[in-house]
């Protein structure tokens, strides 16, 4: 995925063209236009047909300060800057909003508008912000087509999660404007993680009781899945060991599904020592059944007393290896997040922990989180975002320590000035 993306410094002097499509997002792409300019790039406006009914050509004009384009037949347009000429000029192609009709043309290879040809007469790489209904997002056509693009090479960012124009709530919702940025920045900036193996274990893990019955948590998985994609973007070699979760491998990471706590600690022991880095999010089981019962479990009137073992704890066995990479736990807590995550630190002798608060809507399942990174040393607060975003932030601020700790410069707060400032982050002391 990486590979297609020249190594440059971020996005400044990138020629990037805009493809906007219709639906109520498209405003949003006013915003990203300035975002991208502000970070360098020169940016190229084509609309859908359909996107122009949202907001006009003018719009896009004053704000990339280049003429825009619509439709494939205008004459004067051509003459300027003739279609192909166009498709030869964009270093890297956007689109945003992508709606399910655009997605869909392109995994097909039509060239039915000035959008769709231009994507199949240029050789530059791709990235995809889709917004359209959650249903739509959902349909299997859809995801056949997501597939199809994605084993070309196209990169997807988001869709988010949330709040749609409609009063339902879901995934469908463009990235916002500083996202889209931060993703298309993560693929040209500097690669903090190149070379680096990293493992991320995620998602819950479940303990059987019967053949239809099991102990679990609420974990979805989705923040480890997005300190896994973090770290791809970063350009590490990704493992991913996820628990049972309902969500799609992020691009660049191979993935190894378990269930129970003693399938997940096989997987990441069986990696850990031939990584550089681990990183822990799981929400492992602590405790198992004693026995897994062979049938079903009948009612029998009364109480049922389950006798359960304690798992054996997968981060602490990771950081007791000879040869041990970085390791970084998280601490789900509901009260007292920075002492109680501040003893696990230390009783499981981790480099970094990231606490976050559980519970209440908070942490599991939630698109969105906040984190206090905390070390020996210090403590940052990454105040609440997208989970995507917070993992970038995070997965930044990971690779600075663990290159401290190789270095012999410890993780102090002589290797925290170095730190690039990271939007939406701020200290707490
Ligand atoms: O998956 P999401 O819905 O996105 O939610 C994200 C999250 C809340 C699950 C995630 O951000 C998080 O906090 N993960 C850690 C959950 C947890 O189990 O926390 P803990 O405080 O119980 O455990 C501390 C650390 O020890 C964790 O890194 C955990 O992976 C690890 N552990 C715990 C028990 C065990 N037997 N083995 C372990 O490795």
């Amino acid at each position: 995925m990486a590979s297609q993306h020249e190594a440059r410094n971020g996005l400044a002097g990138l020629r990037i063209l805009l493809g906007v499509s219709g639906g109520i997002a498209a405003y949003k792409a006013c915003e990203l236009v300035r975002r991208l300019r502000d970070a360098g790039a020169e940016v190229r406006v084509v609309l859908t047909a359909n996107a122009a009914r949202f907001v006009t050509p003018l719009t896009f004009q004053a704000l990339s300060g280049q003429p825009v384009r619509s439709g494939l037949w205008d004459e004067a347009a051509e003459a300027a800057m003739g279609h192909l000429e166009l498709a030869h000029w964009a270093q890297h192609i956007v689109i945003a909003p992508a709606s399910a009709d655009v997605i869909a043309r392109l995994a097909h290879g039509f060239a039915t508008d000035l959008l769709t040809t231009l994507c199949l007469a240029s050789e530059a790489p791709l990235a995809i912000a889709p917004a359209m209904n959650l249903r739509m997002w959902a349909h299997a056509a859809t995801q056949a087509n997501v597939a199809v693009l994605r084993s070309r090479g196209a990169v997807f960012l988001g869709p988010a999660e949330g709040r749609m124009a409609e009063p339902e709530s879901g995934p469908g919702r463009l990235l916002e404007p500083h996202d889209i940025v931060a993703g298309l920045t993560a693929l040209y900036g500097p690669k903090r993680l190149a070379g680096k193996r990293v493992l991320v274990s995620a998602g819950p893990t479940y303990e059987d009781i019967d053949p239809v019955r099991f102990i679990g948590n609420r974990s979805s998985g989705r923040m480890g899945f997005a300190v896994a994609q973090a770290a791809a973007e970063q350009g590490a070699n990704v493992q991913l060991v996820a628990g049972p979760v309902h969500l799609t491998t992020p691009p660049g990471v191979a993935r190894v599904d378990v269930r129970s706590a003693r399938e997940m600690r096989e997987a990441v022991m069986a990696r850990a020592e031939g990584s550089d880095i681990y990183i822990g999010a799981a929400a492992v089981g602590d405790f198992r059944p004693h026995e897994i019962a062979p049938h079903k479990l009948k009612k029998n009137g009364g109480a049922l007393t389950l006798s359960l073992d304690e798992n054996p704890d997968i981060l602490a066995g990771v950081a007791a290896l000879a040869r041990r990479p970085f390791v970084v736990g998280f601490a789900a807590e509901t009260q007292n997040i920075e002492t109680y995550a501040r003893a696990k630190l230390e009783r499981k002798k981790l480099d970094l922990i990231a606490a976050n608060r559980v519970g209440e809507g908070h942490g599991f399942d939630a698109c969105e989180n906040e984190i206090l990174l905390i070390s020996r040393d210090g403590i940052e607060r990454f105040a609440r975002a997208d989970k995507l975003a917070l993992a970038r932030q995070l997965v930044a601020r990971i690779a600075e320590k663990a290159q401290a700790k190789n270095e012999g410069r410890g993780t102090g707060s002589e290797s925290r000035r170095k730190l690039v400032p990271v939007r939406a982050r701020t200290r707490t002391r």
